[in-house]
Order: C-alpha cells, then sequence, then structure tokens
C-alpha cells in the first residue's frame, strides 16, 4: 500500500503502524492511536490522518472528525506556548486585534500562527469570559488584562525566560 506522507519521519511512521498492529480491534482505540501519534509526531496533520485512516480502515473523514471534536488534538504543529488574543467584541473595541498584529509581528509567525522559534502558536479566539479586563490574552493557562501594544514585548520575553529556567 502506497501512502501518502510528505516528509512525515519514516522511523516514526513505523512505530505507529506498530502502535496500532496491537490492537485487534482498531476503531475502539481509536483515541488511543491518534493520543501516541500527537505525542510522537507532535500533532496530527492531514497526511498523517490519512495514514491512520488506512492502517485502521476507518474512513478519513471519520478520524479528521475526531480530530477536530476533541481540542486536545491539533492538526497545526504547536509551540510550547499557546497565545489566544481575544476578539471578541468588548476586547475588540478596546484595540485586541492590535495586540494580535504585535504577537505576530514580534514572533514572526507563519501562515498557520507557528512562531519563527517553534515556541509560540498565535490564535485568536472568542470572549474568555473575561470582558471587563480587555483587551485579554492567554498564553497557556495564564491570563493578561489590560494588553497594551507595548506589552507585547515584556509578555514573550518572561515566557522565554520561563521557559529557560524550567529546562536548566
Ligand atoms: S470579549 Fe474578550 S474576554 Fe470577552
Amino acid at each position: 500500500m502506497k501512502l501518502k506522507t510528505m516528509g512525515l519521519d519514516n522511523a516514526l511512521l513505523k512505530s505507529l503502524k506498530d502502535y496500532i498492529d496491537t490492537f485487534d480491534n482498531k476503531e475502539n482505540n481509536i483515541i488511543s492511536i491518534l493520543h501516541y501519534a500527537q505525542d510522537i509526531f507532535g500533532y496530527l496533520p492531514k497526511d498523517l490522518q490519512v495514514y491512520i485512516a488506512r492502517l485502521t480502515d476507518l474512513p478519513a473523514s471519520r478520524i479528521n472528525g475526531i480530530v477536530t471534536f476533541y481540542s486536545f488534538f491539533n492538526e497545526k504543529k504547536m509551540g510550547k506556548f499557546r497565545v489566544d488574543v481575544c476578539l471578541g467584541t468588548a476586547c475588540f473595541v478596546k484595540g485586541s486585534e492590535e495586540i494580535m498584529k504585535a504577537f505576530k509581528d514580534e514572533l514572526n509567525v507563519d501562515g498557520d500562527g507557528l512562531s519563527e522559534d517553534g515556541l509560540f502558536n498565535v490564535n485568536s479566539i472568542r470572549c474568555l469570559g473575561a470582558c471587563g479586563i480587555g483587551p485579554v490574552v492567554r498564553i497557556n493557562d495564564k491570563i493578561y488584562g489590560h494588553v497594551e501594544v507595548d506589552d507585547v514585548k515584556d509578555i514573550i520575553e518572561f515566557h522565554k525566560k520561563e521557559l529557560a529556567e524550567a529546562t536548566k
């Protein structure tokens, strides 16, 4: 069976196939299989979903439905820090679009929102339920309120330092 796997690491694909082969009932274990795939690849791109679909005899649309339904699965490459900039109405009128632009510019993000250094993903989000302190930005579990464009660089540096400390 010839599969289009667009530059995905062959050793990791083999490891995934071996893992899938350990299950008699692949359908019942699809969540575990997807978790395993995400653990070793870091994310679940479309080609990888098709590969899993073929090896599990499940429709690719079904795999994609599961991946997009659960927030713990990612189709895009993820950095260490997920930056969610709230573009809900209350934050938007207080200038959150400028904050979003500042994060993107400062981090040199690509079309998928991944920073040049691979550490940050920048996403927009609709209302974090903290409208009173807008513009609001969430980085992983940390919430920043009343964010201004001038704060963006310091916020990024804070998280980079935090990561450097954690990996010392
Ligand atoms: S609109 Fe941003 S927190 Fe509600």
